[in-house]
């Protein structure tokens, strides 16, 4: 059995307190009852619930920010390291989970755990250009023919091409930090374009996927459910 307002808030209704107020105002019914109880328990298997008239389907896709820490793996599994799903909070623990796409097990930041297939295709997928933005700490400033190549498109040493990228000093004006959009995923990718100008990545964080920031409130190895605008905002406003 789950509590109403939990089931509401894990399927991206809004916090908890904005699932509570929601349940209050009467938006949802439970078994064709308005139902105002936020912690009133159900099953979705054999009790039907509507909100704002739309019904909750059975088994919905879930949308799961997490700041990845380093030191653990972007996998489902793996025999010796610790994986981003061996570090989700048990009430966020559920059947085919998986990173959509993958951060290195060095790499902090914005990562998004789902179980929808469909969703991780659109958003790793370069046809889609969905950038990803990275602040990346380097051993050496920034330089204008770095920015250039950047936007050329970098070659790796085995002739491997990257697609356009946008490379920017952030605001803070700090030299040596650099931030760096994608709309792809090789392998160690920033790593590497910054190696192919001869620059070595001291650090390096994921801060955004489109226009979804990693949430400042969340402490690094913690997770929040993402609601539908957050889902929205990584398909917005993307560079073209
Ligand atoms: N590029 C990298 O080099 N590493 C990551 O984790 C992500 C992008």
């Amino acid at each position: 059995m789950d509590r109403l307002d939990k089931l509401l808030a894990q399927r991206g209704f809004g916090s908890r307190k904005d699932v509570q107020r929601l349940i209050r105002s009467g938006a949802v019914t439970l078994n064709g009852e308005t139902c105002r109880t936020p912690d009133c328990k159900l099953d979705l298997e054999r009790d039907e619930v509507y909100v704002g008239g739309e019904p909750l389907d059975r088994d919905k896709y879930v949308y799961i920010m997490m700041n990845k820490p380093a030191g653990v793996v972007s996998a489902t599994e793996d025999k010796r390291e610790k994986t981003v799903l061996d570090i989700l909070p048990e009430e966020m623990r559920r059947p085919n989970l998986f990173p959509a796409g993958r951060l290195d097990k060095d790499t902090e930041g914005l990562l998004i755990i789902t179980n929808d297939g469909d969703f991780a295709h659109r958003m790793l997928s370069p046809r889609k250009k969905v950038y990803k933005q990275y602040e990346a700490e380097l051993d050496a400033p920034v330089t204008e023919e770095m920015k250039r190549r950047f936007a050329e498109g970098i070659e790796f040493t085995n002739g491997e091409k990257c697609l356009p990228a946008v490379l920017s000093v952030p605001d803070s004006g700090l030299e040596r930090t650099a931030l760096v959009k994608i709309c792809e995923g090789k392998f160690h990718q920033v790593k590497k374009m910054f190696s192919a100008c001869g620059t070595r990545v001291v650090h390096l964080k994921r801060i955004s996927i489109g226009n979804l920031y990693l949430d400042s409130n969340l402490t690094i190895g913690s997770c929040k459910f993402l609601t539908k605008l957050d889902i929205e905002a990584i398909f917005i406003g993307n560079i073209h």
